[in-house]
């Protein structure tokens, strides 16, 4: 239409034309009066295309070809994955680059296990990976220490404080095993073996009934990142790299060696113990032989020989340009890289992600232009510490800072039936509008929020304060509002060989519709953040989430320390969100009456933007300084609380000092937590003092 017209005022007007002009004119603004958006209406055409665009078929093909070959980070398969993605990307002509580091990552050379039973019969060899999987790297603890024992073994159950004095044996000098579930991170668990004097971890997982002879590799190092830059992003080459001797680096590994068993291992080694029966809060829901956890009689001889280098590895970005605000950016994010074959971790993400950038190819040859930019990326070596994202927003901080909207993640995609979602809380409110438009995959006429919110348990968004994948240094350590969407949970095939194109097409998504639920959550999200031009936030939901931390801190708390200063800082939070309510109600009205908003809009968006960045202290965490965020983190003890790690940190950690300093200390950590919120207050006010 503007082509049409445009032609016409630039012909020389003739009395005719001149009428046809004044008509089209008329036209034009009574259209504009009355339907002053037409966006508005675009928009949804848009977001119904993209949901009419999905496709079973395409995933599983992407899916398919992803986990040919396991693609290990910093070996020439993944490289290839990188180009697979590149390759993908440009044949959509959606324009790609990748940004490369050299960064540090373990494999593993030899390893062994023998088992010595008192019997006498004669020693034996056990596994210590899965039985035909030869192209597949031996399982291993990446980052562990090479060594060679020949020691007793105990069984400590999950390593948590608590199941060391429920053992009541000293474990100095033995090797401890332990089985994975009890909300410790490996490194954790490692941890407070050596803290109890071990010699080497063995770990292993009970969780299935079903291929209990897969072993679960994983990392076993503290932190997040390159260790040999901590802070800073690695660039290939040039950048300040630390040696291996720095005692920046070594307090990032464990001192004592260990090794993932397999649960068929375990019960052969477990149910030769004798000495002290299990203790009996440890025999409910536990279904293995074992009747006694050591030390002895048998003894085992356990050697692992790793070695640690200096790899390259990739992420890869496609980017969509943004028509209106170029320099806003919402991230769309998976890692790529995989133990295995990594079929759900991470390759169902990464189908998930191709099939993304194909469906946004299609709304952008029907004319799409989304407001904002979109940025497409593909994370390597997630599994040795979030390293590839951790490296690129450490470079990229100041422009994540002030101008990335929103983080989504998708780690694996796809792990077996039923909804999973966590965010940041002035997400939840776009999230549950989203899913209720996208179709559940397991039943027919419903949609995604119906059955989450049915059942038992559900209707609860998780937070982000965990560290186990790509979404941590996003909130953690840059403050950008992020939200992390998946299927399933608990598979029993993690980290393992098993972990396979076949296993998801038998057992974690059979007809490929959870991928497609998964993709159209992730797409949705990301076109209402893309092109709302309001950004789709709300701060009451934020408001709630941390009155309701207050009022579980003070239950839990002392009457000596005051959380005063927690309740009058949430307070003016909570009122300057109602505030912006009511400002962006009126805003709404202002749009939809067709009046020039554009510099209010955006000030408005801003403010929305930026004020989770209020959460972030300069400081950081007491002992984890590049943990920044005082209300999403890692707490040390990941049993107390799940939120205001500093505080809780605090509390576990006062236990050893005398009371006084015990109750100092807490209450500073309450006055920290009450200055970020008053931070993201003023943010969100968008004024100063
Ligand atoms: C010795 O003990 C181990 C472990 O309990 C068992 O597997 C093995 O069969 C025993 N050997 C003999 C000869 O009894
Ligand atoms: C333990 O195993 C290593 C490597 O297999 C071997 O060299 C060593 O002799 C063994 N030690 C004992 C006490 O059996
Ligand atoms: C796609 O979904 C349809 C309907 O559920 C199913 O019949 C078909 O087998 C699926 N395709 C794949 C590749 O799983």
């Amino acid at each position: 239409m503007a082509i049409k017209s445009s032609n016409l005022l630039t012909t020389k007007p003739s009395p005719l034309t001149a009428m046809v002009t004044l008509l089209i004119l008329f036209i034009l603004a009574f259209y504009t009066l009355h339907f002053p958006h037409p966006s508005l209406s675009n928009k949804t055409t848009f977001q119904n295309i993209f949901l009419s665009s999905s496709s079973n078929s395409t995933i599983s093909t992407y899916l398919r070809t992803l986990t040919m070959h396991p693609h290990l980070a910093g070996t020439k398969p993944n490289s290839k994955t990188a180009t697979f993605l590149l390759n993908h990307f440009s044949s959509l002509n959606l324009p790609s680059h990748t940004t490369s580091y050299k960064t540090l990552l373990s494999y593993p050379l030899h390893s062994s296990l023998t088992a010595h039973f008192s019997n006498h019969s004669s020693p034996l060899n056990l596994p210590l990976t899965e039985p035909s999987a030869p192209s597949v790297v031996h399982a291993y603890h990446a980052y562990s220490p090479s060594g060679s024992v020949f020691a007793k073994p105990v069984f400590v159950n999950y390593g948590r404080d608590i199941d060391y004095r429920a053992l009541g044996v000293d474990v100095k000098g033995c090797i401890v095993i332990l089985r994975k579930g009890g909300n410790l991170g490996r490194s954790a668990m490692i941890e407070k073996a050596e803290a109890n004097g071990a010699v080497a971890v063995l770990i292993y997982n009970d969780e299935g009934d079903t291929w209990r002879n897969g072993f679960e590799r994983g990392h076993v190092m503290k932190g997040v990142g390159d260790p040999l830059s901590p802070g800073w992003g690695s660039s290939v080459d040039g950048s300040e790299r630390l040696s291996l001797e720095d005692n920046e680096v070594l307090k990032r590994f464990p001192k004592i060696p260990s090794m993932p068993l397999s649960a068929e291992v375990a019960d052969t080694v477990l149910s030769s113990l004798g000495g002290s029966p299990v203790p009996l809060d440890w025999r409910d829901a536990f279904n293995s032989k074992v009747t006694h956890v050591g030390p002895g009689p048998t003894m085992l001889n356990f050697t692992y020989l790793g070695e640690m280098k200096v790899a390259t590895i990739q992420n890869v970005f496609a980017v969509i340009k943004g028509s209106e605000e170029p320099d806003r950016h919402v991230l769309l994010g998976n890692h790529r890289d995989a133990w295995t074959y990594g079929a759900v971790d991470p390759s169902s993400g990464t189908a998930a992600l191709l099939d993304l950038a194909r469906r946004f190819s299609i709304l952008l040859s029907s004319g799409w232009k989304p407001r904002r930019t979109i940025i497409l990326c593909s994370w390597d070596a997630e599994e040795f510490g979030m390293i590839g994202s951790t490296e690129w927003v450490e470079q990229n901080l100041i422009n994540l800072g002030s101008k990335a909207v929103a983080y989504l993640n998708v780690d694996c995609a796809v792990q077996g039936p039923g909804f999973f979602v966590g965010s940041t809380p002035q997400l939840d409110s776009l999230i549950l509008e989203v899913i209720k438009k996208v179709k559940d995959p397991d039943s027919e006429g419903v949609s995604v929020y119906d059955t989450w919110a049915a059942a038992a348990g559900g209707n609860n968004i998780q937070r982000l304060g965990r560290v186990d994948s790509d979404f941590a240094p996003f909130v953690q350590h840059a403050g950008v509002p992020s939200v992390d969407v998946y299927y399933g949970k608990d598979f029993p095939v993690y980290h393992t060989a098993f972990d396979s194109y076949n296993w998801m097409a038998e057992y974690g998504d059979p007809f490929f519709q959870r991928h497609v639920a998964v993709t159209g959550i992730w797409g949705l999200l990301a076109l209402r953040l893309a092109d709302d031009s309001i950004l789709p936030f709300d701060y009451l939901s934020y408001a709630n989430e941390l009155q309701l931390y207050r009022d579980i801190l003070s239950n839990m708390l002392d009457q000596k320390i005051s959380v005063h200063p927690l309740t009058s800082s949430i307070e003016e939070f909570a009122s300057a969100a109602k505030e912006v309510d009511d400002e962006l109600k009126e805003l709404r009205l202002l749009e939809t009456a067709g009046q020039f908003v554009d510099m209010k809009r955006r000030a408005m968006n801003d403010r929305l933007m930026l004020a989770e960045k209020g959460f972030l202290d300069g400081d950081g965490l007491e002992g984890k300084q590049w943990f920044k965020h005082l209300v999403f983190g890692p707490p040390n003890d990941p049993e107390k609380l799940d939120f205001f790690p500093g505080i809780a940190d605090s509390i576990t950690r006062s236990a050893s000092t005398g009371e006084r300093e015990r109750l100092a200390e807490i209450q500073h950590e309450i006055w920290r937590v009450a200055r970020a919120i008053q931070r993201a207050t003023s943010a969100l006010r968008g004024e100063f003092t």
